[in-house]
């Protein structure tokens, strides 16, 4: 009974959205699709944002988290910013109780970015998202295409200084001089 089931509408009224929306009819909106809508999106689009992917997730009834999980692990998705390594802090209700606001602090000010922009050097881009999907995990960051559960602002900071391979701050080596 095709049809009958409601589908989520598109982010906009743009007229693109047909083209997505073939992609994934084509597949009969299959969970499998994922990677070839993510692809018709930024083919389309030119890159992959939040409102585009929160519309995959629930047009292909996958998680957000899922998503984002592949968005960010491929390099040849955009997610506007483009850096050599993305995180994703969940701002949604529930991180947002378990202190998504200050783990989104601590990163724009360890590396003086905010939401949305990328390091000077092009190491990390910073993105905000509403709900990844996986509250319970709360708070939860995404990292280079993985979630990373309960996240405390310190060990977010190791995670990113273990994937720019920067030394923690922590471990500073006593250097011996002659
Ligand atoms: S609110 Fe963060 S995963 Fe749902």
């Amino acid at each position: 009974m095709p049809g009958l089931l409601s589908k989520p509408a598109p982010p906009s009224e743009d007229k693109r959205w047909r083209i997505v929306e073939a992609t994934m009819r084509r597949n009969g909106y299959a969970p499998h699709a994922l990677i070839e809508t993510l692809h018709s999106i930024q083919e389309t689009f030119g890159y992959l944002d939040e409102a585009s992917m929160r519309y995959t997730a629930a047009s292909l009834r996958v998680p957000l988290s899922k998503v984002y999980g592949v968005a960010t692990f491929y390099h040849f998705f955009a997610l506007k910013p483009q850096g050599k390594h993305v995180c994703v802090v969940c701002m949604g209700t529930s991180c947002y109780i378990k202190g998504a606001g200050t783990l989104l602090e601590t990163v724009e000010k360890e590396y003086g970015i905010r939401a949305g922009e990328t390091t000077p050097d092009g190491e990390i881009s910073l993105l905000k998202a509403r709900c990844i999907g996986s509250c319970g995990l709360a708070p939860a960051c995404v990292l280079d295409g993985v979630v990373a559960p309960k996240v405390t602002p310190e060990n977010l900071l190791e995670r990113l200084k273990e994937l720019t391979g920067q030394p923690a701050a922590a471990q500073k080596n006593g250097a011996s001089k002659p």
